[in-house]
């Protein structure tokens, strides 16, 4: 932990910043190790690029923020008597400090600005990208794991899935396989989007029942020691038949050409093209229109975005999604989504489930 504090101080530094300030959320607990909700009392890491770190927390809290000088308060007396100490212990009255436009709220940004009027705020995502999009081995592993956890659940749940069942039980019976699977949480809500549903990529469970013949599209990831993983495969009620048994092998195809595509030094909108280019050389190009795929890690989205415009170029140790998709509206829809990191040669899958349809028998 230290090292990265160092090396985001460095950077800070090396950017003309006096100091970070960071809420709760990944890039502190990537930093720092502290990890917080972010709630309606507000929280602050003040990171000065020559001093010792110090946060501004509620008093109960106090425990957790080891080897920072701390500035609390309580419920009773609110929190602006320990902002207005922190900023004048900091001298951050006209200080350039680094923040997270992404995180970072209305409310914490105000308060700064009270007590230390002149600061300026300056948007530093891009420097804890920079940081986190490459990930070392003990995250990988923690990727590794996170993939496993999703897969094995995802195959016993396969074998308890029923026609008659509504998306959003089958949607319980997922998060419950995979909570008592062993992921810490969710990478987010299951998708489980049955029939024509399945068009719609980010559909919410609901009440439709599975019938005979349904293609059903689920994404879903767990959550293990603070990593994520991100799947998606295709479901099917009995044999599979129809436009989507057509479709899907394209769609498998499109995946494969993503992953092929993606090397050290390629950029990232390459590996979007090169996927892209399968599906619109069958007709398909309109049906797919989201991005190939996301980074991957901390967050469910993260840096890189494999994107159109984004000519990012792939080091070894980056994570991502490849998730190409097909969507017919009133039919239904296809989308193969694998979590891949960039090795010296290419990238190797950290997801490991068969792509083939999983059939369900009716
Ligand atoms: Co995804």
């Amino acid at each position: 932990m230290d090292r990265r504090l160092t090396q985001a101080l460095a950077s800070a530094e090396a950017a003309g910043l006096d100091a970070l300030a960071l809420v709760p959320g990944p890039n502190l607990r990537y930093a720092t190790g502290l990890s917080f909700h972010l709630s309606e009392r507000p929280i602050v890491a003040l990171l000065p690029v020559d001093a010792q770190p110090s946060i501004v927390l509620p008093e109960f809290e106090a425990g957790k923020a080891d080897g920072f000088t701390t500035f609390t308060y309580t419920d009773e007396d609110g929190y602006a008597m320990a902002y207005s100490q922190a900023c004048a212990a900091l001298e951050l009255a006209d200080a350039r400090v680094g923040v997270e436009a992404l995180q970072m709220r209305l409310l914490e940004a105000r308060v700064l600005e009270r007590f230390a009027p002149d600061i300026e705020l300056v948007p530093v995502d891009d420097l804890y990208a920079e940081l986190r999009m490459v990930k070392g081995p003990s995250e990988l592993a923690a990727m590794r794991r996170a993939a496993r956890v999703a897969e094995d659940a995802f195959v016993t749940w396969v074998s308890q899935l029923r026609a008659g069942m509504t998306e959003r039980e089958a949607a319980a019976l997922l998060v419950a396989g995979l909570l008592g699977g062993g992921a810490d949480g969710l990478s987010f809500s299951p998708i489980v989007a049955s029939g024509p549903n399945g068009a719609l990529p980010h559909a919410t469970p609901g009440e439709r029942k599975f019938a005979p013949g349904d293609w059903i599209v689920v994404d879903w990831g767990a959550q293990v020691d603070g990593y994520c993983s991100d799947l998606t495969r295709s479901v099917v009620m009995g044999e599979p038949h129809g436009r989507l048994a057509e479709i899907h092998p394209l769609v498998v195809a499109a995946n494969a050409a993503g992953r092929a595509a993606a090397a050290p030094g390629e950029a990232a909108e390459d590996v979007d093209a090169a996927a892209r280019a399968v599906i619109d050389e069958a007709g398909y190009g309109p049906q797919f229109f989201h991005r190939l795929g996301h980074g991957l890690g901390m967050e469910e989205h993260e840096p890189p975005y494999i994107v159109s415009g984004n000519r990012l170029r792939l080091q070894p140790g980056m994570t991502f999604t490849v998730e190409p998709g097909v969507y017919l509206p009133g039919v239904g829809g296809v989308r193969i989504e694998d979590d891949v990191v960039v090795t010296e040669a290419g990238v190797e899958p950290l997801t490991t489930l068969s792509r083939a349809p999983f059939v369900v028998p009716v």
